[in-house]
């Protein structure tokens, strides 16, 4: 997607030297900034204080991480301690793993001196099929959106969407955020409910920046009006990402994505999740065996922003003594989703939808 006009990743490798460049997350909306990751120990930081986040841009991310670690030591010693490292970073998106596992596969069998550029060109391509499938995704969830259009009789559609599940969080195009982009794209007339996403604000601060940014319409609102306008008839269709999803179907996303999806059902509003297949977990059954991040208690209690004059500033809202708590994720079941867009099509939220398009 473009910046000011120019097309951007957010990922893209360093082509001189081993490092990888990536736009630092925690500045936007107020200041784009892109920095070069050029350890080890610099992409493990990068993925844990979310300076990139959103689960298929942090399975990228792991993989240029191994990749610059075989370039400083191919050794198999090397490969197991920064398997081990990132893989440590964030617990509840599968798309590390997914990457890491895939990388490890490949790189083992390998003499250590081949190592450093395997590794570079499967992170590579790992990057490119992520843009080719959420670009599948848009075009798959797109005539969702088109059927929803006609059926208003040309009427503007409206979406909500819950944290930001947008390029940002992927390589490019964004997974919940590829059928808008190119339902805008194609003409239809759509608005989207940006919920800001307490509480570290990803809504408020990257997808509302994105939209933007491609001019699409778009109305920031407080986490909780979501039921109130599904209630008043102001809701369309829900589409958000995940960040991991177990073979039954079931859906872990940002903390609140549950809410949302019991104010969908209550209220007849379809729900969708974009779904890329590397965060499919086959080997987890259920969404109460996903292991949920606890991050911490200083994102409840702060909050981060620009203040009136211009400084970039934390202020606590909270007394000094309050005990916090801050589970990032949580799991819709599969019952609440109406259905999975992926890049293989759209299926229905259970084990035999997704296995009816993944085998
Ligand atoms: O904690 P984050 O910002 O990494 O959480 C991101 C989300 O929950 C996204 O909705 C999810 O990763 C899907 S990204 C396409």
């Amino acid at each position: 997607m473009k910046v000011a006009g120019t097309p951007y990743r957010s990922i893209r490798p360093d082509p001189d030297s081993a490092g990888v460049f990536v736009i630092d997350q925690r500045w936007l909306p107020h200041e784009f900034r892109v920095v070069r990751l050029g350890s080890l120990d610099e992409v493990a930081l990068a993925i844990t204080d979310m300076w990139i986040r959103g689960a298929p841009l942090i399975g990228a991310t792991a993989a240029y991480g191994l990749a610059i670690a075989m370039a400083s030591d191919p050794s198999d010693a090397a490969l197991e301690a920064a398997y081990s490292r990132l893989a440590r970073t964030r617990p509840t998106a599968i798309n590390l793993l997914w990457a890491l596992n895939d990388l490890r596969q490949r790189l083992q069998p390998l003499a250590p001196s081949a190592r450093r550029d395997a590794a570079y060109a499967r992170a590579a391509e790992i990057a490119d099929e992520d843009v080719e499938i959420n670009r599948r995704i848009g075009e798959n969830g797109l005539p969702l959106i088109r059927k929803l259009a006609e059926a208003k009789g040309g009427k503007r559609v409206n979406i909500l969407t819950h944290c930001n599940a947008g390029w940002l969080a992927t390589v490019d195009w964004g997974t919940a955020t590829s059928p808008i982009y190119q339902a805008f794209d194609a003409g239809i007339d759509l608005h989207v409910w940006v919920d800001e996403t307490r509480p570290r604000n990803q809504g408020a601060s990257l997808t509302a920046w994105e939209l933007a940014g491609h001019g699409v319409p778009h109305t920031l609102i407080a986490d909780n009006a979501g039921g109130h306008l599904m209630q008043q008839g102001e809701v369309d269709m829900v589409i958000v990402g995940t960040d991991r999803v177990t073979a039954n179907g079931d859906v872990a996303n940002k903390i609140g994505t549950y809410l949302k999806a019991l104010a969908a059902a209550d209220n007849g509003v379809p729900f969708h999740v974009a779904l890329p297949s590397p965060t499919i977990d086959w080997s987890v059954e259920r969404g109460a065996d996903i292991p949920i991040e606890e991050r911490s208690g200083r994102e409840v209690s702060h909050v981060w922003g620009r203040t009136d004059d211009g400084a970039l500033a934390a202020v606590r809202i909270s007394p000094e003594a309050t005990p916090l708590g801050n589970p990032a994720f949580d799991v819709t079941p599969a019952r609440l989703v109406t259905s999975f867009i992926t890049e293989r099509g759209v299926c229905p939220a259970s084990r035999d939808g997704l296995r009816s398009l993944f085998g």
